[in-house]
């Protein structure tokens, strides 16, 4: 039966990643261990999170970050344990992570060839109330066998090589793209690994559920504002949309991956490069969006199209379902 196989045939990520190597026959397994390495840090980080109440992680850390945020204690426990893993696994040589103002260049006896991006606890507005929060990652190959600079992170999302994110919710779920579509494992805590649930995740074409702060309507700009109005109130008859919106990107773009819809993070006014850090947020959701056979668009161009200049720079962002997503582009097209 099935269920029987599954029981047995167990698709542990590390197997699936391994399976897919082989389509790269020039990695020798270094994919693998880098990964295996994100891995041991989401379940280090689920387990800090599911047990925060208890192990009195909530609350502030004290400090404050490059982002002019209140750091919590989890935010700070958390990039350190990625920063460790990551280093630690050999295969790195530049790390960025929203929680350091500099990236990380990892001593010449650890170098490896890829670099990482991450946002170690993303949503962590929303720890302490017990709302899903996740860590986001994406993983470029450094240049070329010169000294790793920024260069080597400053690269367009369409760079990437994999991209992924893990929600600590009501289970722990790490969704994960290396090129050729995106599957998605949630933990097992009996076994302590990660197992095949949701094999080849495609968004639906168009979806029902738009989400974005509306709390920003004051500011917004036309297209946008053009754009959440035809959700509440379409002209060509279709009923409206409904709103859902979490504060945590990790849980909003999971809900838009498995159900569809639109996410969005506009600029306006007072930020006109809205809030969502390009490396970090928008190029690793964009990727999966992308992958998942959905689109993503910053008001000016594809996502993934975009070069950073900066490490913690932001933009405007639109992603979800690729008809949705292409309303907004047209939105825009007819501003210029
Ligand atoms: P982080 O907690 O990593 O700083 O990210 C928070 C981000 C993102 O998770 C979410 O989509 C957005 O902040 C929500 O911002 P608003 O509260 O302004 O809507
Ligand atoms: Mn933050
Ligand atoms: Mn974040
Ligand atoms: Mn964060």
């Amino acid at each position: 039966h099935a269920a029987d196989a599954h029981r047995t045939d167990l698709m542990t990520i590390t197997r699936f990643v391994l399976n897919e190597q082989t389509k790269h026959p020039e990695s020798r397994g270094d994919f693998s261990i880098l990964l295996s390495h994100i891995v041991l840090g989401c379940k280090f980080v689920c387990t800090a999170v599911n047990k925060a109440g208890l192990a009195k992680l909530l609350g502030l850390a004290g400090e404050t970050n490059v982002q002019g945020e209140d750091q919590k204690k989890l935010d700070v426990l958390s990039n350190e344990v990625f920063i460790k893993a990551l280093v630690s696994s050999g295969r790195t040589s530049i790390l960025v992570s929203e929680e350091d103002e500099e990236a990380t260049f990892v001593e010449p006896a650890k170098r490896g060839k890829y670099c990482v991006v991450f946002d170690p606890l993303d949503g962590s507005s929303n720890i302490d109330c017990g709302v899903s929060i996740g860590t986001i990652f994406g993983i470029y190959m450094i240049k070329d066998g010169h000294e790793p600079t920024l260069d080597d992170v400053l690269q367009p999302g369409k760079n990437m090589l994999a991209a992924g994110y893990c929600m600590y919710g009501s289970s722990c779920t790490l969704v994960l793209s290396t090129g050729s579509g995106v599957n998605g494992f949630t933990l097992d805590p009996s076994l302590g690994e990660f197992i095949l649930t949701h094999p080849d995740i495609k968004i639906p074409k168009k979806g029902k559920i738009y989400s974005v702060n509306e709390g920003n309507a004051k500011n917004w700009d036309g297209p946008t504002t053009k754009y959440v109005q035809s959700c509440k109130y379409p002209t060509d008859g279709s009923s409206p949309k409904s709103l859902r919106y979490i504060g945590s990107m990790v849980a909003d773009v999971h809900r838009t991956l498995l159900y569809g819809g639109i996410f969005l993070y506009p600029g306006d006014k007072k930020s006109p490069n809205g809030k969502l850090r390009v490396l970090y947020e928008v190029f690793p959701m964009s990727f999966l969006m992308e992958q998942a056979g959905g689109q993503a668009f910053t008001g000016k161009q594809r996502a993934l199209d975009l070069v950073p200049e900066k490490i913690h720079e932001r933009a405007p962002i639109f992603l979800g379902s690729y008809d949705d997503v292409e309303e907004i582009k047209n939105l825009y097209a007819a501003e210029e």
